[in-house]
């Protein structure tokens, strides 16, 4: 599924975002930079302790914020690491700081002249982010910054089972109805 923004294309793929091609993948990480389940897991096995071994050096990042370290053993070159926020009511600040790490990924994207990226449905794991909800502020941010960045080509969501796809395809109908 895809719709045009701008210059660029914003896709949804149900699949395993470890095996992308983009130039980068993005990872939900935790502030601590420390390797743990979920995507996480997937991406740090697969990509190899290259991954690791920088995000120590990093050591740190905040909740809403983004890092960028090698993509090892990936095809991505880079992984971009964001931290989703813990989901606690939705009255928690939850919904900008979610905004912020799609808008923060799609800056450092940017910023190093990356074009094409994968994000996973970030915070809906182990943060406990309800689907539907998160999809909205994914798409409503990706959507938002693509209309003003015409050098971001490719946004892919790589949602990781049916029930993620179709959350995310309802809200992307919402948004872009045909
Ligand atoms: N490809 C794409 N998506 C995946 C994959 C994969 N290989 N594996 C899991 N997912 C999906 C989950 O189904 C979920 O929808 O990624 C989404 C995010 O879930 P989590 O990985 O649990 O991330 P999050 O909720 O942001 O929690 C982050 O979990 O692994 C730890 O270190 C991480 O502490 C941090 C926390």
């Amino acid at each position: 599924m895809q719709v045009k923004i701008n210059r660029g294309m914003l896709e949804l793929v149900e699949g395993d975002i470890t095996r992308q091609d983009t130039e980068a993948i993005v990872n939900a990480a935790n502030e601590q930079l420390r390797v743990g389940g979920g995507v996480d897991g997937a991406i740090n096995r697969a990509g190899g302790p290259k991954i690791q071994e920088e995000a120590r050096k990093i050591g740190y990042c905040p909740t809403g914020q983004a890092v960028i370290t090698t993509g090892g053993d990936l095809k991505a070159t880079n992984v971009i690491h964001t931290v989703g926020p813990i989901y606690k009511n939705g009255l928690a600040g939850e919904p900008e700081l979610l905004a912020s790490c799609y808008r923060e990924c799609l800056k450092l994207a940017s910023a190093r002249g990356i074009k094409s990226l994968a994000f996973p449905s970030i915070s809906t794991g182990v943060y406990g982010y309800p689907l539907g909800k998160a999809a909205q502020v994914a798409l409503g941010a990706v959507k938002a910054f693509m209309e003003e960045h015409p050098e971001i080509e490719l946004v892919r969501f790589v949602l990781f089972g049916q029930q993620a796809f179709e959350a995310y395809a309802a809200v992307l109908q919402e948004l872009f109805p045909v």
